[in-house]
């Protein structure tokens, strides 16, 4: 999950005097960030040391990272000019991408590494609000007003994310999860007219490399079946809803997550029997990668993480 090294002195450490996206244009960094979780906590994979808005700046957009508040646009995309200045990397952009990974792949030995991108909803709210936004309505004005223009902008998007997925998958990533993080914002009603076709398009793009393909969001209950039918091979649920309720919407396929983030700091007595209770619950699906239902809090206790990380593999063993 997002964050998951956030929480560890040894990332704040190599990340002093150094910009997010600065750290991810450079190998060493991504390889040290993305095993310094994996070494800690023992996890069954490691998620790569990356941003959903990586892939922009790499190919020339403005856009940063600010510390504290996440990712801002210089020029919020407004018109058809706005959408000409978000283009899909090619490896030849991102070589430090690629080396990243190759390395990655090695050092990790039978660990499986995640890749990523962001959904083109996800990624085009930061691009049309120009920052994070809490009820998304310039983009869905954009959405009912400007149908013909959103649905260019989110196309686009779904090209940036498939070029991004395609460079992690052939340097060596082992799976991909696709983070509609703030899908759960929007009706199924639009979803399914404004979102849907344009992850399911990223999705059957990735399909042929035969990779495991994770769909996210948060406070997506409702979205949950459509979420499945963009066709995900697994889906990753929030705390909102419980696994075999999940499992009932989203059909047969394997789900990921709930633990909510916010019992990281309830205490063990607290965390055991939630733990036993989501193991329990996961097994109304075919399968069940057990998870935080959203990042790890940056002010979250590593020791904590590690216990649960612990905890859950002697149980499943
Ligand atoms: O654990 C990891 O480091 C995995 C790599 C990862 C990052 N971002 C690094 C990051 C992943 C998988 C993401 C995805 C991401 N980025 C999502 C989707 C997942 C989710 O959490 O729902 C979203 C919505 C973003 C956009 C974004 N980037 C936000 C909202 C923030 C937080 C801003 C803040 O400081 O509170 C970021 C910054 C970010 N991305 C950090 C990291 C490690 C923290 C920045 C820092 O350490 O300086």
């Amino acid at each position: 999950m997002r964050q998951a090294g956030r929480a560890l002195p040894e990332y704040r450490k190599v990340r002093e005097g150094i910009t997010m996206l600065e750290s991810c244009m450079r190998p060493d960094l991504v390889v040290e960030i993305t095993l310094q979780p994996v070494r800690r906590y023992g996890v069954d994979a490691a998620i790569f040391f990356s941003d959903i808005v990586a892939p922009l700046q790499f190919a020339g957009y403005d856009i940063e990272i600010k510390p504290g508040i996440g990712p801002v646009a210089a020029d919020p995309i407004r018109d058809a000019a706005g959408i000409a200045a978000v283009r899909p990397v090619t490896a030849a952009d991102v070589p430090y991408t690629t080396e990243a990974i190759q390395q990655l792949v090695s050092e990790l030995g039978g660990t499986p590494l995640i890749g990523f991108a962001g959904a083109p909803f996800t990624v085009a709210s930061y691009l049309v609000e120009g920052g994070p936004s809490k009820d998304f309505a310039k983009t869905k004005a954009m959405m009912h007003g400007n149908p013909d223009l959103w649905h260019a902008l989110a196309d686009r998007l779904a090209d940036v994310a498939i070029a991004y997925l395609t460079v992690q998958v052939e340097a060596g990533a082992s799976a991909i999860q696709l983070f509609d993080s703030w899908a759960g914002g929007l009706s199924p009603r639009d979803y399914e007219r404004f979102v849907l076709p344009h992850s399911a398009k990223v999705f059957e793009a990735l399909k042929p490399y035969g990779v495991p393909r994770v769909h996210f969001g948060v406070n997506t209950g409702e979205l949950l079946g459509l979420m499945s039918a963009a066709g995900a091979d697994v889906v990753g649920v929030d705390w909102r809803v419980p696994l075999d309720e999940a499992a009932r919407r989203v059909g047969p396929k394997p789900l990921q997550g709930n633990l909510d983030p916010a019992l990281l700091f309830a205490g063990w007595e607290a965390i055991e029997p939630e733990i036993d209770r989501i193991l329990e619950e996961g097994k109304s699906a075919p399968g069940h990668i057990f998870n935080l239902g959203h990042g790890v809090p940056p002010d979250a206790d590593p020791d904590v993480l590690q216990r649960i990380a612990k905890y859950v593999q002697t149980r499943s063993a």
